[in-house]
């Protein structure tokens, strides 16, 4: 195991803010869930409003590493740093990041037992009253409208899946981090999430996608970034990884 880096000092390295080129940027991050060295030193840059696919094998670091821009506890950020449009998330609390604009939609998509669809929304609109109306919600979603009253955990995975996504999308998001959104669902489903995504990504939101269906993300995405053991292996378009067999086999076993 690599030697554990010091928990990071507020404002480290202040002088990366006025370098930092892109609009979204994670540098050398490192975290850990307790002595396990996870994430190695990952580092790469997103420019506003491109869906970024962030792939990998099972077990390479995708979750962990949407799990520390995320700033939750697990695993535990040591060193690097995360920027949003010139804020430095690595220094917030999870909270913090998300009123700074990022919307984490996890892979178990957390609907919220006993409310409804309106509800899981209103919800969310609680916490950050200046994201999209309800309005501007079901027009996108418009079987959610069909099933605003029912109750969301009722719903199929495909519409927990849509739901979780416009729970982030009721706060005013910038980026929106997807955790396999595709996982366990039919492909006509995956279409209509696609559709979605597309959208999304038309009104200027910035997404970064982990997939296991790497064709599937690779069609979608402008750009990917392969990790494996916690390390980026590739960073580069996405239709380059679609064109390069050697690459797909070797990391994405496709
Ligand atoms: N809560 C945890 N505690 C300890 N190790 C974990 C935990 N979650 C994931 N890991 C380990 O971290 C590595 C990366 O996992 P993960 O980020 O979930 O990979 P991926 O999402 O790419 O499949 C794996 O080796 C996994 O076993
Ligand atoms: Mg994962």
């Amino acid at each position: 195991m690599a030697e554990k880096v010091l928990d990071i000092p507020k404002n480290i390295n202040a002088n990366h803010a006025e370098t930092a080129p892109a609009y979204f940027s994670v540098w050398d991050l490192h975290a850990y869930y307790g002595e396990s060295y996870i994430v190695q030193g990952i580092s790469f840059n997103i420019h506003e409003g491109e869906i970024l696919a962030l792939l990998g094998r099972n077990g390479a670091g995708k979750t962990s590493t949407l799990r520390a821009i995320a700033r939750l506890d697990d695993p535990m950020v040591t060193r690097g740093e995360i920027w949003l449009d010139h804020q430095h998330l690595h220094t917030m609390k999870s909270h913090e990041a998300a009123i700074a604009g990022l919307g984490l939609v996890p892979e178990d998509r957390r609907i919220i037992p006993g409310l409804t669809v309106e509800e899981n929304l209103q919800l969310a609109q609680i916490v950050e009253p200046v994201g999209w109306s309800l309005d501007r919600i079901y027009e996108l979603f418009p079987r959610l409208k069909e099933r605003r009253k029912q109750e969301g955990v009722t719903l199929s995975g495909g519409e927990q899946q849509m739901l979780s996504i416009a729970r982030a999308l009721a706060r005013d998001i910038k980026v929106l981090l997807l955790d396999e959104p595709y996982e366990g669902l039919a492909p006509v489903i995956v279409d209509e999430i696609e559709k979605t995504l597309r959208i999304i990504k038309a009104q200027g939101i910035t997404t970064i996608l982990v997939e296991q269906n790497a064709v599937r993300a690779l069609n979608l995405a402008d750009r990917a970034v392969i990790l494996d053991t916690g390390t980026v292996v590739y960073d580069g378009s996405a239709k380059e990884v679609l064109e390069n067999e050697t690459l797909r086999a070797e990391y994405l076993a496709i």
